[in-house]
């Protein structure tokens, strides 16, 4: 700094009050904005969680400490195939470009207050055998059998481990997510366990599957099943039982499904004949959505991106829409219709 500089900013210092900080990044009030549109519904405002559904507690300090903006980066882009969060990015058929994952990863970094933990180095002498009883015992009510399908976040996705270091999964199963249902085992279990269990979550690992490429279309054609069919019947109040829906469309009832997630998701699978109307952009579907057929709205959360859905209709005039209660996995394991593909 020039003596001159220095001066000059010891007068601003006296006349407004000086502070060490740099201006705010502007990315982390853009990403509130993005955050609050797209996010907020499930991980919560402040990212405490569990709003909707598992979705994780991103304002967490340990999860913050450890997460590479990589981890995150990719997370927010490509989503968690298999589970409700989405593929964001716009290569994956989201809303997000490159520039809009970066300043929702700013946001979140906003939230972090304990220093970054280096997790990079590698976690050696670990046998993932002697993990299975250890994992057994104190791991798989939560995350169910070789990491997935439990109640909460599924720790052997491709995606996560593609990016998470060994380093990150010791120090969650080490120290846990204070404040979510995740406890630190560093107190019950031996150092030697938790070197088992993190090469145990690793063997887990597989390659990653590339998401859809083909997209569903913007022009929803006739978005009615069964177009000609009498008036839909349902209960009163804003949700519908699967087996209802059901009930209704095998009566020929005239039908909308309307799947409210993002378009890969869709693309991933969806109820057969349904159309993507995304919870977020449902305004700029409203000239192509019939108001005299019932329209069935749903996720898979089970239901606070259809919800949204819902409510925008509702708030539009719209008189004829169901939330569909149970949510998209519990209409396919009754072994309901679904399709793979862009195609209703
Ligand atoms: C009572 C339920 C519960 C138990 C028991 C539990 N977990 Fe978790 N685990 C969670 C939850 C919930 C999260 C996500 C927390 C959050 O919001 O950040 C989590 C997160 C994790 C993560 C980090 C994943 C990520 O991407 O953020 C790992 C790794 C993990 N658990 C491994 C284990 C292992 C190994 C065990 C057994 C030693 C275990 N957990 C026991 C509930 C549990
Ligand atoms: C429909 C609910 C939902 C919405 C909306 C959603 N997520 Fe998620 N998210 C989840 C769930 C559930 C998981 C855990 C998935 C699993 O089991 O692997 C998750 C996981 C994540 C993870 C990985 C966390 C970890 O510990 O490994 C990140 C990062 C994330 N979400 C960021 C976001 C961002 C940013 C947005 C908005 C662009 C978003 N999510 C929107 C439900 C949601």
């Amino acid at each position: 700094m020039s003596p001159r500089v220095g001066w000059l900013s010891l007068i601003t210092c006296l006349v407004v009050g000086c502070t060490s900080e740099s201006p705010p990044d502007p990315r982390i009030e853009e990403g509130r904005l993005l955050y609050e549109r797209y996010c907020a519904l499930c991980h919560g405002k402040k990212g405490e969680g569990y709003v909707a559904d598992n979705a994780t507690a991103l304002g967490n300090q340990e999860f913050l400490a450890t997460a590479s903006d990589e981890l995150i980066r990719r997370g927010i882009a490509r989503g968690r195939p298999g589970t409700t969060m989405s593929a964001w990015g716009k290569a994956a058929g989201g809303p997000l470009s490159d520039a809009d994952v970066d300043r929702l990863v700013a946001f979140l970094r906003a939230f972090q207050s304990k220093p970054s933990v280096d997790v990079r180095a590698p976690v050696t002498g670990g046998e993932p055998l002697r993990g299975q009883a250890v994992y057994a015992t104190f791991c798989l009510e939560c995350h169910g059998v070789e990491g997935k399908g439990q109640k909460y976040i599924s720790i052997a996705n491709p995606e996560l481990l593609a990016v998470a270091s060994d380093g990150f999964v010791r120090h969650a199963i080490e120290f846990g997510r204070p404040g979510t249902p995740m406890p630190g085992f560093g107190a019950t279990l031996t150092d030697q366990n938790l070197r088992d269990l993190t090469a145990l979550v690793r063997s887990w690992a597989k390659p990653a599957t590339e998401p859809p490429t083909e997209l569903p279309s913007k022009d929803l054609g006739n978005p009615v099943v069964n177009p000609t069919g009498p008036d839909a019947v349902f209960d009163a109040g804003p949700y519908a039982p699967a087996a209802k829906v059901k009930a209704e469309l095998d009566r020929g009832a005239r039908l909308v499904f309307l799947d409210a997630r993002a378009p890969g998701d869709y693309s991933r699978e969806h109820i057969t004949g349904a159309v993507s109307v995304p919870f977020y952009s449902v305004t700029d579907y409203f000239s192509q959505l019939p108001r005299d057929a019932t329209i069935i709205s749903y996720c898979a959360c089970p239901h606070a991106e259809s919800g949204a859905a819902a409510d925008a209709l509702v708030k539009a005039g719209w008189t004829k829409v169901k939330v569909l209660d149970e949510g998209f996995f519990h209409w396919k394991t009754q072994g309901y219709p679904t399709k793979v593909g862009a195609k209703p």
